[in-house]
């Protein structure tokens, strides 16, 4: 088989990129370790920075996510018993929306398949060879056979865990991390979301997170211990926790119900430079990953194959390369203020250790800092909605 870019991955970085190709004219073959039921259901974050939904909507897949995604013009920042609200739209003219990534991705999956592409789902044993060569070959498996794909590049877009990354010789990639005491335990609920938006909210007992899907379904997070084992979460332990930590004693109170969906994140800041080697260019989580804190992990995986999809269309069209040599560069400056600002977010919001009062004041002043300057404020807004360029 041979196409021109071969894809590894079909979250919303593989999907994306092979959709904006194909809008060019340039042909792609999608590889998916898990079903198509698998990626349309795992839940993950759900804010999409204004520029993430113009691109899919002057794209053509944001239809859906016109009529169902909720636009959000403020978040609230919660601490010392008080919510305060940041009006990002006040501050920035731009918004937010609320839209599930695997609506993204469902609605990415039926454009492409609509337009016929080619997605093989359940592959394994996903191989990359003739990099060194510039002759790419994508060796896996299907339905029990063996199968390659022959292509001029191949889109390492298979998330943090994927291989593409390793296929690149040692010594060439560099890799930045941080880790966090912590993670968080997120459950889906069909409950009513009391909010209109979101709560951070920084408590002694730890972070807590108010969020929604729709007027029926609400998202909420708990930080909790990074090895914390589901088992010891009971839905009970789980609701009384988030009373405990979201509510201020004003009589507002979180809305429970039927938990649908639950599960712990671990937290890790890590970014791999550079982006590309020879005909590999990596995009989304295989090469970077933030805390959720600032909801940035889905924006940067859509704008990371933005550059890239126009880096191959220019490529094709003429042979020019200019796009595709700075596509790294280019991606990380993105890539470091997402970096900066999830960190910030991060530690700002959570209970680091046991008992580190210093560190605990040190919040509550930045926190209030936030919230009544102006400057202050604006930087959060403007970096939550999202920066155009850096
Ligand atoms: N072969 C084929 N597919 C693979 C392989 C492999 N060896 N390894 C992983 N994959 C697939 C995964 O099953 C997944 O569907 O690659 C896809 C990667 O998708 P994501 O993890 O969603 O990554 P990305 O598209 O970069 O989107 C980043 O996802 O994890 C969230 O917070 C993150 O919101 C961010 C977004
Ligand atoms: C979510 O709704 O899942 C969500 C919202 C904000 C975040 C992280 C996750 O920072």
């Amino acid at each position: 088989m041979r196409t021109q870019v071969g894809i590894v991955g079909a979250g919303p970085a593989g999907l994306m990129l092979s959709h904006l190709l194909h809008l060019e004219g340039v042909g792609s073959v999608v590889l998916e370790a898990r079903s198509r039921d698998h990626v349309e259901r795992r839940v993950r974050a759900g804010v999409l920075e204004q520029g993430s939904v113009d691109l899919l909507v002057e794209n053509g897949v944001g239809d859906r996510l016109n009529r169902e995604g909720a636009v959000h013009q403020g978040i609230n920042l919660q601490f010392d018993g008080e919510r305060h609200r940041v009006p990002m739209t006040e501050l920035t003219g731009r918004t937010i929306t609320i839209y599930g990534q695997q609506e993204v991705v469902k609605d990415l999956v039926a454009a492409r398949l609509a337009a016929g592409a080619d997605i093989r789902f359940e592959v394994s044993d996903v191989r990359l060879d003739g990099l060194a060569a510039d002759e790419p070959v994508i060796r896996f498996r299907h339905r029990g056979r063996a199968e390659e794909v022959r292509c001029d590049f191949v889109a390492g877009c298979d998330g943090f865990h994927g291989v593409c990354r390793d296929a690149v010789p040692a010594g060439v990639l560099r890799a930045y991390e941080r880790g966090y005491p912590f993670a968080w335990l997120g459950v889906l609920a069909r409950a009513a979301p009391a909010i209109d938006e979101l709560v951070y909210c920084n408590h002694p007992a730890g972070f807590a997170l108010y969020s929604l899907r729709s007027p029926e379904i609400s998202r909420l997070y708990l930080q909790v211990r990074p090895d914390e084992d589901l088992a010891g979460w009971p839905d009970r332990r789980i609701w009384d926790e988030l009373h405990r930590r979201l509510e201020t004693g004003d009589g507002w109170v979180v809305n429970e119900g039927p938990v649908l969906e639950k599960g712990v994140t671990p937290m890790r800041s890590v970014v791999v430079e550079p982006m590309q080697w020879r005909r590999l260019y990596l995009a989304g989580d295989a090469v970077h990953i933030v805390p959720p804190t600032g909801a940035k992990g889905m924006n940067l995986a859509l704008a990371d194959v933005r550059l890239l999809g126009q880096g191959f269309a220019a490529w094709y069209a003429h042979r020019g390369t200019d796009l595709l040599d700075d596509y790294s560069r280019t991606a990380l400056r993105r890539v470091w203020r997402a970096q900066h600002f999830s960190w910030w977010m991060t530690s700002m919001l959570h209970r680091f250790a046991e008992d580190d009062p210093y560190q605990e004041r040190l919040q509550l002043s930045q926190l209030r800092y936030v919230v009544s300057s102006r400057a202050y404020a604006t930087s959060l807004a403007e970096n939550y909605v999202g920066l155009p360029t850096v």
